[in-house]
């Protein structure tokens, strides 16, 4: 197993492939692979939807937070988050100190044709998920860019074309 300095936290939007992607990368460089949401999940013994329908929004940020901290003081590894996760300070405090950040960068089309027909997602289940997706988007971006590694995905990009272009930044 190849040695990792720090954890590779993935960053950016709903549907942008911050899980696939992550799980190719880690596959590639033969180190563990996380996921904050199935942490969440497999803690509280509920799906996402139901965390935020039964406890709220704010449970869910604050279980996140933890999950965020604790992964961190764990081994180096790949660690995917949920598109929310890098607008906390904290969170961003705690990915600065003990990781390095990776923004998945995609534009609103790719990440809704990606998400749209997906009914999983808690903050899309409003009358226009289109728009919503595209007032998240508009709200976050200047946040994500805050990453310290960009990468671009493009349609024509597998998810092992992505994992390269990750491990090679
Ligand atoms: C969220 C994204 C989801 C999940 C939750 C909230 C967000 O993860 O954490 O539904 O705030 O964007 P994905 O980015 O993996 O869909």
């Amino acid at each position: 197993m190849r040695r990792l300095k720090k954890t590779v936290v993935m960053v950016g939007m709903m549907g942008a492939g911050k899980t696939a992607v992550g799980t190719a990368v880690a596959r590639a460089l033969s180190v563990p692979f996380l996921d904050s949401d199935e942490e969440i999940v497999k803690a509280a013994q509920r799906s996402i939807a139901e965390i935020f329908e039964r406890d709220g929004e704010a449970f869910f940020r604050a279980r996140e937070t933890e999950v965020l901290a604790r992964l961190l003081r764990g081994a180096p590894c790949i660690l995917s988050t949920g598109g929310g996760a890098f607008l906390s300070e904290t969170n961003r405090k705690l990915v600065q100190e003990a990781g390095v950040s990776v923004w998945l960068r995609a534009d609103l089309d790719l990440l809704w044709q990606r998400v749209r027909h997906k009914t999983t997602r808690p903050l899309l289940r409003t009358s226009n998920p289109r728009d919503t997706l595209r007032q998240l988007y508009e709200a976050r971006v200047p946040v994500y860019s805050l990453a310290e590694i960009v990468v671009d995905s493009a349609a024509d990009l597998s998810i092992d074309d992505m994992a390269a272009k990750v491990v090679a930044a």
